[in-house]
């Protein structure tokens, strides 16, 4: 498993930032740019490399949201389920996200195309309901326009 991801960025990440304070989060966020995610190998290698202790870099990792310890999905989809959504029914949008994707709330599909996240709000309630991909809204959703959408995605 230890040859499988290359370092080579990484390391120019953690070279950029050595000697200057406070940028584990900085070098976290980069990696997770390189890589899409924070894989065991990665997170070893940043400790190793910056002497922060693995258990605080995983601290830092588990304490804020934009950090994913899993292979995550080209795309990530953000469906709002907030209020504003919800009273314009969101609801059947959100089903019928999950059944064409297969998955739940939290979940990659199985070809590593999509991750699914439901959020309280996008900052977009007078396009409710609205769902997002990576940095595109998508607004006044109805069920049957969802597929198409992911359509142009796959
Ligand atoms: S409640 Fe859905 S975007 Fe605000």
């Amino acid at each position: 498993m230890g040859n499988e991801i290359d370092v080579s960025k990484l390391d120019k990440v953690i070279e950029k930032y050595r000697g200057k304070e406070g940028t584990l989060i900085t070098i976290l966020q980069e990696a997770q740019e390189i890589y899409g995610y924070l894989p065991e190998e990665v997170i070893l290698h940043i400790s190793r490399k910056t002497k922060v202790p693995v258990a605080r870099v995983y601290g830092v990792i588990t304490f804020y949201a934009q950090f994913y310890l899993e292979r995550r999905g080209k795309h990530t989809i953000r469906a709002c389920r907030g209020t504003a959504c919800h009273v314009r029914d969101a609801k059947p949008v959100l089903k019928v996200i999950k059944q064409a994707l297969g998955i739940k709330d939290g979940e990659t599909t199985e070809d590593y195309q999509f991750s699914l996240e439901t959020v309280a709000c996008l900052g977009a309630c007078f396009l409710a309901p609205v769902m997002m991909i990576d940095r595109d809204y998508y607004g006044k959703l109805i069920p049957r326009k969802v597929e198409s959408i992911f359509k142009q995605y796959s």
